[in-house]
């Protein structure tokens, strides 16, 4: 007798989606994955990693313990030729020599940030930083002009000013005692930041209670958290259990600010646009943002005023939280090394003698040992300590075959302190920089603004604006350093910071 239709047809339906959905889950998710599990086998790994969890339960959460943890890894590793490491799913090579960087960050083909940048994308939407292909090549060739050499000189005056507010900011500590000096040098970053990105003063350093100053440092705590916490990835979880609703409100307050900057520049920049002097005579002072106004592309096209938001949001994240970091460092090392600091007052003395006058493009240029200061302060603790890229297509590093799809971490804060090339790595010695003791040093040996294609846009203005405040500091003050290297304990959220701040005592310079 036959069966009735639905009761031979039903298992065999269930057998055929049964079998459906293993093939889905191994097409989709299993199988790129096994292939980079293994074709990576022979690569040394940090620590005994297991299928589908890799290291994430072996990986501190914590910012300063994972960045301890990877240094030590780098550390321990030193002679390995590369290392990998599996964040859940992801699978990453670590690199820190020299020979093996070159490979990627030199290449015209792995311009392509990790899947680690998306958590980004929310506040940077697809800008310069965290762009790739097409988009990025055209808006790097539209942006690399407002950068040019005659607008930094113009960005001059806006450094000089906020140095002078730090300068007078600081006095009010001098011969006080210690105290700590990281926000005062920070707010000053983040006024010259705002003021040359967006022609808009926020008065950071007389206001630090900013909501929008604030915002900025809550979101790259967030943004770094959840970039270390595989489990809160997706973005049903993250929302329910995670910081989903404090990442949006922080959001919220960020782009509001920009947005509202950007229409009001915008409809003065219409209204006067021929006007290039302010009421009182004095000359209008440009800032990225106009020059984003009136920028078009090949074909004449302005950029929306979206496209103009994310370079803006861009600016103001990768252009302010480095140079602070960056100044705030240099600033322990100085006070922390007197004979440093006696070599860089000499030099202020015969570039400028006693005056008091603001800093010109030619006193910069003549200040070569702090220049070597700020470079040797840049080595040993890298504003960004790690970038992250994507391979695009199968690639040989070292004689190990790296498959597509992997993530490439590059740690110059390791890469920084290979004894080959910086001997006695952990000693401050600015003189490692003059140009008869780099002679023969591999380019890709020191990287602190990337190198290649993808490199730094702002690092002439980063140095400008260094070398502005770090002279200013110094022209008027002696530094001595409170804490030890061992106290300072490095994070490295997406910025490598001191976890404790750095505190110094401040006395001032005899005229
Ligand atoms: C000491 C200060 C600075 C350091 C150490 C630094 C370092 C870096 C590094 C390492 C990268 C590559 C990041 C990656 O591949 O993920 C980068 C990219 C970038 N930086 Fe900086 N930076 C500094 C200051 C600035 C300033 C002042 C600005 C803007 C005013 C700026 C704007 C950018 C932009 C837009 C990119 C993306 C470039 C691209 O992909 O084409 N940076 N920076």
């Amino acid at each position: 007798m036959a069966l009735p239709l639905s009761s031979s047809i039903l298992p065999l339906l269930s057998v055929t989606l049964f079998i459906g959905i293993l093939t889905f889950i191994y097409y989709k998710l299993l199988r790129n994955y096994l292939h980079k599990w293994f074709v990576m086998k022979p690569i040394p790994e940090v620590a005994p990693t297991y299928l589908f969890v890799g290291n994430a339960l072996q990986l501190k959460t914590n910012a300063g313990e994972f960045f301890r943890q990877v240094s030590e890894f780098t550390q321990d590793f030193r002679n390995a030729p590369l290392i990998k490491l599996w964040l859940g799913p992801q699978a990453f090579v670590i690199l820190f020599h020299a020979e093996n960087v070159e490979v990627i960050v030199s290449s015209s083909v792995h311009i392509t940030k990790s899947e680690l940048y998306d958590f980004l994308h929310p506040w940077l939407g697809t800008g310069l930083l965290t762009s790739t292909g097409q988009k990025w090549r055209q808006r790097r060739r539209m942006l690399t002009p407002t950068f040019h050499f005659s607008i930094l000189t113009e960005f001059l005056e806006v450094m000089n000013e906020q140095a002078e507010i730090l300068v007078e900011n600081l006095q009010k500590q001098a011969g006080k005692g210690r105290f700590n000096c990281f926000n005062h040098i920070t707010l000053c970053a983040l006024d010259i930041i705002c003021e040359t990105a967006m022609g808009k003063k926020v008065y950071a350093q007389s206001d630090s209670d900013s909501k929008y100053v604030k915002s900025v440092y809550k979101m790259t705590e967030i943004i770094s958290r959840r970039q270390r916490m595989p489990w809160f990835w997706p973005a049903l979880i993250y929302y329910y259990f995670g910081e989903g609703k404090e990442h949006d409100k922080t959001l919220h307050v960020l782009h509001s600010f920009t947005y509202k900057v950007i229409h009001e520049r915008a409809e003065t920049m219409s209204s006067i646009e021929s006007d290039n002097e302010n009421e009182d005579g004095s000359k209008k002072r440009r800032a990225f943002l106009d020059m984003l106004l009136q920028t078009t592309d090949e074909d004449g096209n302005p950029m929306s005023h979206q496209d103009i938001q994310e370079e803006v949001d861009t600016f103001m994240f990768e252009g302010h939280d480095t140079t602070a970091a960056a100044m705030n460092w240099a600033v322990h090392l100085i006070g922390s090394h007197p004979e440093v600091q006696k070599k860089v007052h000499e030099e202020l003395h015969e570039v400028m003698g006693k005056s008091v006058r603001p800093f010109t493009v030619d006193d910069l240029k003549k200040l070569k040992y702090l220049e070597c200061v700020i470079k040797e302060a840049l080595r040993l603790f890298p504003s960004v300590p790690f970038f992250a890229r994507v391979l695009l297509q199968d690639c040989q590093i070292n004689g190990f075959k790296v498959p597509k799809g992997v993530n490439v971490l590059i740690v110059p804060y390791a890469l920084h302190r290979d004894p080959r090339y910086f001997p006695e790595p952990e000693e401050f010695r600015p003189e490692r920089f003059l140009s008869e003791n780099s002679v023969g040093r591999p380019p890709y040996a020191y990287i602190p603004f990337s190198a290649g294609p993808r490199n730094c846009i702002g690092q002439r203005f980063a140095m400008m604006e260094e070398k502005v405040v770090l002279a200013s500091i110094l022209r008027n003050f002696t530094v001595e350093s409170c804490q030890t290297r061992e106290e300072l304990i490095p994070v490295g959220d997406l910025i490598l910071r001191p976890e404790n701040g750095i505190w110094i005592k401040l006395e001032k310079n005899s005229v």
